[in-house]
């Protein structure tokens, strides 16, 4: 279904994000027929280049030479909504006024502003979006997360961006929620009258979700050093996840009782302490190693430089409610690790009694595994007899959902969705300030406990699960972590 004609400004349009993210996820809308011609795409950045330059510079990216002759022609005509404007977003930088220009004629069109820029300039831009005139009634602002560097820097993002957009068009883009699986979730979750009865510290022994990617810090490495695991990942994607396993059933999915609910959940997250830091979170460097056959060098190696930065985190985390008393969810993400897996897995408790003689086996725990990429799906462990003559032995077996199988549809990618979602003015998919606050709140001790020096940086090999350290958390609860699909 088209969305209403709008206009783009995407500043910081040449760098990473903009160029293998955004400029790719319109131009398939586009094809897709969402995006009506009267739209328009004004690229903003620094650099000093015509807007024909910055469409060859695009089209070598989104639809290079060598890939199939309709998708090059199709991105020739989808390239004409595509403008360049030099903007230097600095205090009293030039090429507002050009900016301007480009926009002319779209005051009644929803016009968006996508920051693709570092977080420090968030606030400086709007007020450079406000001062120039630029906003209009129906503009909105889209923030790329991290949403500051930590609970004081995201409150005075909040603030500057709020003193010029009101909190109902800002869009603070987590592109986690954006994903298919995830937003499946609320759906499997409350739209199934299965799980809901069960959904609490008297059905559930824990929770394990893992986020772990085999690339590198890569031509990132220099913002992410300055980030790190946790910043970069468990502040906002595994704690999103988090909450959308562990939130209350909101009233509807609108924006509201969803991130109320949300909220909540961070709230409720125990606070951290020195010592359970020492004790529950646990910090990883790759160094070099194998992935897929092929080597790959370490952390500082890419960097250049030696670095106390974490590229994997593993953590027990509680949460302090009546739900959820006693149940650790445990956290992990990575990069270079040994395989591309996201999955949340829900470990059911152990049935009470058995009915079956102890040498015919023992039950296992049901568990449900949500694998949220790749191979998305969903599979219930269960317990079964094993089919035969020879009297009862038990079985573990998954019933298995597999969205490729089962669902024949190509769904659009997070960035796509989430970017018609702005132009809709669907909020649900988007985080509230209050939430990133809350976020920071927790993740920013869990960085002074490691600042006050107490913390280990263990090393890993790339293509490996990380630092033995991780499997020693769950060990020490009788635990482990599972490989779920
Ligand atoms: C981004 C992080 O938010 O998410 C990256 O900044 C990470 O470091 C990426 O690689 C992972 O996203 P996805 O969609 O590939 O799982």
């Amino acid at each position: 279904v088209p969305v209403q004609p709008f206009d783009i400004v995407i500043f910081g349009a040449t760098g990473d994000l903009a160029q293998g993210k955004l400029l790719p996820a319109l131009f398939h809308r586009w094809c897709d027929g969402q995006i009506p011609a009267e739209s328009r795409i004004v690229a903003a950045a620094r650099d000093a280049m015509s807007a024909e330059e910055f469409r060859a510079l695009t089209a070598a990216r989104v639809a290079p030479d060598g890939t199939v002759a309709e998708r090059r022609e199709a991105f020739a005509k989808f390239a004409r909504l595509i403008d360049y404007v030099a903007v230097d977003v600095s205090d009293g930088g030039s090429g507002w006024g050009e900016l301007e220009a480009a926009l002319a004629g779209g005051e009644s069109k929803i016009r968006l502003f996508y920051l693709a820029l570092p977080p420090s300039l968030y606030g400086p831009v709007c007020g450079a979006i406000a001062k120039h005139g630029l906003r209009t009634a129906s503009s909105r602002i889209v923030l790329e997360k991290p949403i500051g560097h930590d609970f004081h820097s995201a409150r005075e993002i909040n603030r500057r961006v709020g003193e010029v957009f009101p909190e109902d068009s800002i869009f603070r883009i987590d592109h986690y929620l954006g994903k298919e699986t995830v937003q499946n979730l609320l759906i499997l979750r409350f739209a199934n009258f299965l799980f809901e009865p069960l959904w609490n510290a008297n059905g559930i022994d824990h929770v394990q979700i893992t986020v772990a990617e085999t690339v590198g810090a890569g031509r990132r490495a220099s913002y992410y050093d300055t980030a790190g695991a946790l910043r970069d990942m468990v502040q906002n994607h595994l704690l999103q996840l988090m909450c959308l396993v562990a939130m209350e059933p909101p009233s509807s999915l609108d924006a509201d009782p969803v991130r109320t609910e949300k909220l909540k959940v961070l709230r409720a997250l125990k606070p951290v302490t020195q010592e359970s830091v020492a004790r529950s979170v646990v910090r990883g460097q790759y160094r070099g190693g194998v992935i897929e056959g092929e080597p790959v060098p370490g952390y500082s190696e890419e960097l250049g430089a030696k670095s106390r930065t974490e590229t994997f985190v593993a953590l027990r985390a509680e949460i302090g409610n009546w739900r959820w008393a006693g149940v650790p969810f445990y956290l992990r993400t990575g990069k270079r690790m040994a395989e591309r897996r996201s999955e949340i897995i829900v470990q059911f408790k152990q049935v009470p009694h058995d009915v079956v003689a102890a040498d015919h086996g023992r039950p296992h725990p049901n568990r449900l595994v949500i694998r949220l990429q790749p191979d998305e799906g969903v599979k219930l462990m269960l317990m079964t007899k094993d089919p035969g003559p020879g009297g009862v032995r038990l079985r573990y077996v998954p019933l298995n959902l597999s969205f490729a199988e089962t669902f024949t549809k190509d769904y659009p990618d997070a960035y796509e969705r989430l970017l018609m979602a702005v132009v809709r003015g669907n909020l649900a998919l988007f985080m509230r300030g209050d939430e990133v606050e809350a976020a920071w709140r927790w993740t920013d001790r869990v960085i002074a406990a490691w600042q006050d020096g107490q913390s280990e940086l263990y090393p890993y090999a790339a293509g490996t699960d990380g630092p033995t350290q991780a499997a020693l958390l769950l060990e020490r609860d009788g635990r482990e972590w599972f490989d779920g699909f």
